[in-house]
């Protein structure tokens, strides 16, 4: 299909009611404005899932997820961009017209990748059932592989040699310059061809949520080093965002109301074949708020299978802190020493893993139980140092009961006052508060916007008025974080040809930039529930405006004392002169 003009979105976000569309699939109850329902996304008793007519959008507050109508049938029907449209096109009685050949969507970088890397996993596959790869099947035979697996993961064989995969992918149109930009190749020095960055080892192709191949994972057969060579960060794959195994396993995590979060690529894929599919991997890395985001749509609770040593370190356990301070209850299980899921698996039997599973302990417990036995000693010292520990996780339970709970549980078990935890604990949490103020201009994490920006950004997409107000107090130029500008920027144009409601229109322009869609999505939901909004967007914008004056006399400081430096008398009094206004500029 061709790229399909934005003005048929529009039209079809005209015609269709997101409250008519949602209820065909949920039963939605009126709740002010408002219509609620559970979540279809992640698992949940009380609603949090809100649909608004006035908005034409949806929002879980629970798990984060929304968007506008096209958005939601995507998600619950598991459908592309295009099918979706194509599917409420039909239903809102439009046709779409095509543009024909060349630019179809499919010539985006991103589609590119996919096919480059989808077209490698095809390359892999089928020469793992070559005589070259006897070995490499013999390999995954010991380790207890089974056809259908590796079938099912697409697992394959990377010959040896220095160009195979390249040939195969320039009979397959494949330019030289994707699979570079793929990391599939690697570019020689000195104007030598390219090689392939897979040479003679096992593959296992990394896929997204959506079950695009975005990298490989590939594993050398003996002893030698590095065990794993993986794929480059590349415009598809971002490690951090990954968790693998997630395309597999997200039916089944939701059905079951958890996920099992293990390390490596096999404790994925020798669970899952014996029928133990809720399961991730971080694939050795420390888990991150990415991968968290993830999870939060299909769960709230998280088992976090350890082997004993790593399960015997506090330090471990630190890294779980991510998880609590998202929502999620988690848990730990813990293995014989020196099993991974893989081994126990193979070793003893599915069976004997789920017993481990269902023993698992809740992080709260398992952490203070450890701490005990470490610090044995009953002294003060010892009980302060259990308690410094134990704070900067209580401290991240999102839950107030479950908080008071575990507090209420630390001062029993360490014969403490409560009042005094209560205390201590308001010390650890004046580290995570804040307003609207923030710490450094630039954040080179993407998604960790900045409170005014975010604010602002979700009333500007709310109201109009709002939106005027704003631009007609300060330039939108001013807005620090990229996504956040680049909305901002889309949304005046959107307001010279329209009144809004925006919400829904704007997601939809921003179909390809994940990002940007979460920010809106995050904007409107801090900004929903605001009280007093206009307070709010004064506030914000008095802050942002400070920051860039202050921005730029730390600029203009720095230039004079160049000036100085280099006795540039015309200069120092300009750069003075400049620096005087925005002085004056400040305090009124
Ligand atoms: N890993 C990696 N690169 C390495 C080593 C590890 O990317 N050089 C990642 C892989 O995802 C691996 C996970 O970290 O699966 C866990 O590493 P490790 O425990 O060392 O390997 P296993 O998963 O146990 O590997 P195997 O069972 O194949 O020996
Ligand atoms: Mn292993």
């Amino acid at each position: 299909m061709g790229k399909i003009p934005q003005e048929i979105i529009d039209r079809i976000l005209d015609k269709l009611d997101i409250v008519e569309v949602v209820s065909e699939y949920l039963p939605l109850k009126a709740a002010g404005r408002s219509f609620k329902a559970c979540c279809p996304f992640h698992n949940e008793k009380t609603p949090s899932f809100v649909v608004s007519p006035d908005k034409q959008i949806f929002h879980c507050f629970g798990c984060n997820a929304g968007g506008n109508v096209i958005g939601f049938v995507m998600k619950h029907e598991n459908l592309s961009f295009p099918e979706a449209i194509e599917m409420m096109a039909g239903r809102a009685g439009l046709e779409i017209p095509r543009t024909s050949g060349a630019d179809d969507g499919t010539s985006s970088l991103v589609k590119q990748l996919y096919e480059a890397n989808n077209t490698a996993a095809e390359y892999y596959q089928e020469k793992l059932g070559t005589p070259e790869a006897k070995g490499a099947l013999d390999y995954l035979r010991q380790r207890g592989l089974n056809a259908e697996t590796m079938k099912e993961f697409r697992i394959g064989y990377a010959p040896d040699g220095w160009e195979n995969l390249q040939k195969y992918c320039k009979k397959k149109n494949i330019s030289a310059d994707i699979l570079r930009k793929a990391g599939l190749s690697v570019k020689s020095d000195k104007g030598r061809n390219d090689y392939d960055r897979f040479r003679n080892r096992i593959t296992f192709p990394i896929f997204n949520e959506r079950g695009n191949i975005v990298a490989f994972g590939a594993r050398i057969m003996t002893d030698s080093q590095p065990k794993y060579l993986n794929s480059p960060e590349t415009t598809v794959y971002s490690k951090s965002g990954i968790l693998y195994g997630l395309n597999f396993s997200k039916t089944a995590i939701r059905e079951e109301g958890r996920v099992l979060i293990v390390e490596g690529y096999m404790d994925v894929i020798i669970p899952y074949q014996n029928d133990i599919r809720n399961v991730v991997a971080t694939s050795g890395t420390a888990l991150t708020a990415r991968q968290v985001a993830l999870l939060k749509k299909y769960t709230d609770t998280a088992v976090v299978v350890f082997d004993a040593d790593q399960a015997g370190e506090a330090a471990s356990l630190r890294g779980l802190d991510i998880l609590i301070a998202n929502g999620l209850t988690v848990y730990i299980a813990a293995l014989p020493e020196g099993e991974d899921p893989d081994s126990f698996v193979r070793g003893c039997s599915g069976e004997a893993f789920r017993k481990v599973i269902g023993r698992a302990k809740d992080l709260f417990d398992y952490k203070l139980d450890l701490l005990l036995r470490k610090f044995s000693g009953s002294g003060i010292i010892e009980r302060a140092k259990v308690v410094n520990e134990m704070l900067p996780t209580i401290v991240k339970v999102t839950n107030a009961v479950i908080q008071s709970a575990y507090l209420e549980k630390l001062a029993s078990r360490l014969k403490l006052n409560e009042a005094a935890l209560r205390k201590e604990m308001s010390k650890v949490k004046a580290d995570y508060s804040f307003k609207y103020e923030e710490k450094t201009r630039v954040s080179s994490i993407p998604g960790n916007y900045r409170n005014s920006e975010i604010y602002l950004l979700g009333l500007a997409v709310l109201d109009k008025d709002m939106y005027d107000t704003m631009a007609g107090e300060m330039g939108l130029d001013m807005f620090i974080d990229e996504t956040v500008k680049k909305v901002m920027f889309l949304l005046r144009d959107f307001y010279r040809s329209e009144k809004g409601p925006a919400a829904g229109k704007i997601l939809s322009r921003l179909e390809d930039d994940e990002n940007a869609k979460e920010a809106v999505l995050r904007g409107i939901a801090k900004a929903d529930i605001t009280g007093d909004k206009d307070k709010v967007l004064f506030d914000c914008i008095a802050h942002i405006r400070k920051e860039n004056m202050e921005y730029e006399l730390k600029n203009l400081t720095t230039k004079l004392k160049h000036a100085e430096a280099v006795r540039d008398q015309s200069a120092v009094n300009e750069l003075l002169a400049r620096i005087n206004r925005l002085h004056k500029e400040k305090v009124t």
